[in-house]
């Protein structure tokens, strides 16, 4: 109807004075008219009436279809997932009635061409992800999946805390770096390294940046960088990834407290400032409603006073005998740790022999190394750091003691000829905070499209 006013074309999540609803009890007050663009999320037939939730994104809109525009083919034959282009003046809804924002679109007109049209029948989206519920088909899924709305908002929250990160790592005055993910040296140990022919001499995708973030303190200060890193593991947690977002900084003439001291000014700062966005804290709330920011300062406990913890608990080693010191603290039983302690925990101070090569170690007891890892209920380690080693020699002597020789590592060894610094740092896993965050089962559910071992697809 070309008398109407002309639409105004809104996200629908807009609000503001340009998009005037119109109060459904007083037929005098006038809303806009405004045209909206997105997908059939849900739809509703009642009597003569169609209801059509729809989703671009941004937002939902609740779209009211009457009277002949309710009856045409288009509107009788609407699958979900069709994209359609809905014109019309916005109400509040009647009083007991809900919808998003309050608000419901009365259509007077739309417009669905006929290559927006989703397939329906058999082939219809909720046959294809709903009947088959078992998790492995729902990854096949993936593509398909990630329009739910419990996956959205995981990746909404996501987003939000990559931008938080940045921010705090702004506002602590630490510089973003990005090194590469083809490399030649390992950091993590050889059993997860990915190797690959590169021009025709061995190579691996990066497993940590660290060792680069080291080499940048010289000449940019503290440095910090959101890269993927990459890990072989051959067994499937839910906790573990082939491929992760790996939030890493290395922190020049610091001491271990104060490494400890950032690591919980980070955390506790990107929290506030995701939660400061009412929306995403409104997600959080869905997803997680029991939440609540961690308080300060954050339980301390060495790594020997968390083995006499589970002596004193009965939670065995993998052997299924008592924790003695030594003993890696295996993902069950760490996990039972924190979840019974129920609050992040520094776990600090791990024996030399069972962490890695390039860890400084404690001056007070030389069997144990400036370690932290940070443990989260319902997901345990969430990040790993610790103090490095500075010295020259003492560099070298780790290098044989594990194994490594240290010729590929010439780059990283020459840091401590030129104006070596007690310095440390620490990875953050994104997906793993993110589970913790956002109380999801597994990792696989905080990525787009998980990669583990069998899983490369989609
Ligand atoms: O403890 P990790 O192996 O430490 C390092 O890589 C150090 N070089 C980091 C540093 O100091 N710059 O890994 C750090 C974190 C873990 O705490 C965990 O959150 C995450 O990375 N992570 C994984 N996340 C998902 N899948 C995997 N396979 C992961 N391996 C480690």
């Amino acid at each position: 109807d070309t008398s109407l006013p002309k639409a105004v074309k809104i996200k629908l999540d807009e609000t503001g004075p340009h998009v005037k609803l119109r109060n459904g009890q007083d037929a005098e007050s006038k809303g806009t008219r405004v045209r909206v663009i997105g997908r059939v999320h849900r739809e509703r037939k009642q009597k003569d009436v169609l209801f059509v939730t729809l989703r671009d994104g941004y937002g939902f809109m609740q779209c009211v279809i009457t009277g002949q525009l309710a009856k045409t083919y288009d509107a009788l034959t609407l699958t979900r997932e069709t994209s359609m282009e809905v014109y019309g003046e916005m109400f509040e809804v009647p009083a007991g009635a809900h919808a998003p924002l309050n608000r419901e679109l009365h259509a007077d007109y739309y417009k669905i061409n006929h290559e927006w049209k989703a397939a329906g029948g058999d082939d219809a989206i909720t046959n294809r992800v709903q009947a088959k519920g078992d998790p492995s088909t729902l990854l096949d899924l993936r593509h398909l999946t990630l329009r739910g709305e419990v996956a959205s908002s995981v990746m909404f929250v996501r987003d939000a805390i990559e931008f938080a990160f940045h921010q705090a790592y702004k506002e602590t005055r630490v510089r973003k770096v990005s090194p590469p993910a083809l490399v030649q040296t390992q950091v993590e140990g050889g059993a997860t390294l990915f190797k690959f022919d590169y021009y025709g001499e061995p190579a691996f995708l990066t497993q940590s940046s660290q060792l680069y973030l080291e080499t940048c303190l010289p000449s940019m200060g503290d440095v910090y960088c959101i890269e993927k890193s990459f890990r072989a593991e051959k067994s499937l947690t839910r906790r573990h990834l082939s491929e992760y977002t790996h939030i890493e900084a290395e922190l020049d003439f610091i001491t271990f407290d104060d490494l400890l001291t950032h690591l919980e000014h980070i955390i506790c700062r990107v929290l506030e400032l995701t939660l400061a966005d009412p929306v995403i804290a409104g997600y959080i709330k869905v997803l997680n409603p029991d939440f609540k920011l961690p308080e300060r300062p954050f339980k301390r406990m060495k790594y020997s006073d968390a083995i006499e913890w589970l002596r004193e608990h009965d939670i065995p080693n993998e052997e299924g005998q008592p924790h003695t010191f030594g003993d890696d603290i295996a993902e069950a039983a760490e996990r039972r740790m924190t979840d019974i302690i129920n609050r992040p925990i520094f776990l600090t101070h791990f024996p030399v022999e069972i962490k890695a090569f390039y860890m400084q170690r404690d001056k007070e007891d030389p069997r144990v190394t400036e370690s932290v890892d940070c443990l989260m209920p319902g997901v345990g380690e969430i990040v790993g750091g610790s103090m490095r080693l500075d010295d020259y020699e003492q560099l070298m002597a780790a290098f044989k003691r594990e194994g490594l020789d240290p010729a590929p590592y010439y780059w990283y060894t020459d840091q401590r000829k030129y104006g070596s610094s007690p310095h440390g740092g620490y990875g953050l896993g994104l997906e793993r905070f993110l589970a913790w965050l956002c109380k999801q089962h597994t990792v696989r559910d905080c990525c787009l499209y998980p990669r583990y071992m069998g899983r490369c697809t989609p």
